[in-house]
């Protein structure tokens, strides 16, 4: 007598609870595992990872511009790679690149680069044998020995890896000059290491004129400032927020991750003479107060908090730049394990190195599209997630991007350094 009305309202409790069920994986699978099944299939042209293009609508004839690479060779002791390595970064940067460069090295390694260049156009110094004898940085041996025991990262630095880091500005400025007392004048001249160019790569005419002269006019849309006064400098991470009310005296950000990238910057030759003045100042006035000024970046960092109306860059790792139509799968970096995991761009190299990609004309940035996407369907690593083509960033002004970490309201801290009665 009791069993019948038990059995059917188990019955239908069990139906309740199934449909229930499927309900609820219906929604989990919707928000959850739908999300990452990718979209029905449309084919894709080149044309839409080039979507977030700014605003120019085709790149003006570079009309001439001209352009200088500066970059440095100093072998040292302690290296993070070895010397076999740096000869084949180097010869992949000196042997394709057409650019005008001037290279600063060892008188030991002249004959290797003359090599490498080949009949390219190449100015080589080798009047300083150590970064130490670098003007700014001479007699700085032992203060620099002292930072590095203090330096939580003392395993892989070392006393003249800094001093080859803080040479880069001085040495592109007076490349500049050095030139420019030759007759030979430059429109936009930038540093770049000399081991930048690690992997495969189809960037021959780099930095494309024509698109420094875009991206330098988008700089001066952005930022209200005229071109001859800007400064690129390309940006990995950005500023913890915990530097909101960072002040000049405070010395170098070392931010949790790196947010300057010290292999890659430049501008006018006026810019580049500033920004000179301006980090030697800024060196020298925390080295007086017992400040860490072994890592470049660092100052760096500052100088993009005291000075962001002059800056602007292109920022790799915002997430908040529209996902569609990229997604996952870059390739893991060689400067940092796992660096190449949770972004957005697609199929684009090592993510530290995006800037070549984004200052090349369109007609390489296809070529070293269809190179990384060859590359990556030979790859294990997240091997079910689908394999996009590399997508271009918009730029940003350093403003903009210090106001996303730091809130609307943010001011740049007081500068009350006088720059021009230091150094130079
Ligand atoms: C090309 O260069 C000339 C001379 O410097 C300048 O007057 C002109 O505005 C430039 N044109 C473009 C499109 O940039
Ligand atoms: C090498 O560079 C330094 C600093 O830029 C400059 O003073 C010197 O004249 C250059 N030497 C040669 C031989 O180019
Ligand atoms: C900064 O230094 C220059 C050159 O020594 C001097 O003319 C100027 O008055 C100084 N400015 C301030 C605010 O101290």
């Amino acid at each position: 007598m009791f069993d019948r009305p038990t059995v059917t309202t188990s019955t239908t409790r069990k139906a309740i609870r199934f449909l229930l069920f499927i309900a609820v994986s219906a929604l989990l699978y919707y928000l959850l595992i739908g999300d990452l099944v990718p979209p029905a299939p449309r084919r894709m042209t080149m044309d839409d990872f080039e979507a977030a293009e700014m605003g120019l609508p085709s790149a003006p004839q570079s009309n001439g511009t001209r352009i200088l690479i500066v970059s440095s060779m100093f072998p040292l002791a302690k290296s993070k790679h070895s010397k076999e390595d740096y000869a084949v970064w180097l010869k992949n940067f000196l042997a394709p690149i057409t650019t005008d460069i001037y290279m600063y090295t060892t008188p030991d390694l002249v004959d290797m680069i003359k090599q490498f260049r080949g009949n390219l156009p190449i100015t080589i110094n080798s009047s300083y044998s150590s970064p130490f004898e670098v003007p700014p940085l001479r007699g700085l041996e032992k203060a620099y020995t002292r930072m590095n025991d203090v330096d939580k990262e003392k395993w892989h630095h070392s006393p003249g890896l800094y001093a080859v880091w803080n040479a880069k500005p001085f040495l592109l400025h007076s490349a500049v000059q050095f030139l420019e007392e030759q007759g030979k004048v430059y429109d936009y001249a930038f540093w770049n290491d000399g081991g930048s160019f690690r992997a495969e790569h189809r960037y021959t005419n780099w930095p494309d004129p024509g698109r420094v002269q875009q991206v330098w006019e988008e700089g001066s849309r952005l930022t209200g400032m005229e071109k001859e006064n800007l400064l690129y400098f390309p940006l990995f991470e950005t500023v913890d927020s915990t530097f909101k009310d960072w002040q000049e005296n405070m010395g170098p950000i070392a931010n949790s991750g790196q947010v300057s990238e010290g292999s890659f910057f430049g501008g006018s030759p006026s810019t580049i003479a500033w920004f000179s003045k301006t980090f030697y100042a800024y060196h020298d006035y925390y080295l007086s107060q017992w400040l860490f000024v072994g890592i470049d970046q660092d100052i760096f960092n500052a100088i993009f908090l005291l000075f962001p109306e002059r800056i602007f860059t292109v920022w790799m790792k915002d997430q908040k730049a529209p996902k569609s139509p990229v997604h996952h799968g870059m390739t893991p970096s060689k400067i940092i394990p796992g660096l190449h995991l949770g972004y957005y761009n697609g199929e684009c190299g090592d993510p530290w190195f995006y800037y070549q990609f984004w200052l090349s004309d369109r007609k390489t940035r296809d070529e070293m599209r269809k190179l990384w996407i060859e590359e990556a369907q030979w790859r294990r690593l997240r091997w079910w997630t689908e394999r996009r083509m590399c997508q271009m960033k918009k730029a940003k002004s350093m403003m903009d991007i210090l106001k996303t970490s730091f809130g609307v309201d943010w001011k740049p801290p007081q500068r009350s350094l006088n720059i021009s009665s230091l150094f130079q």
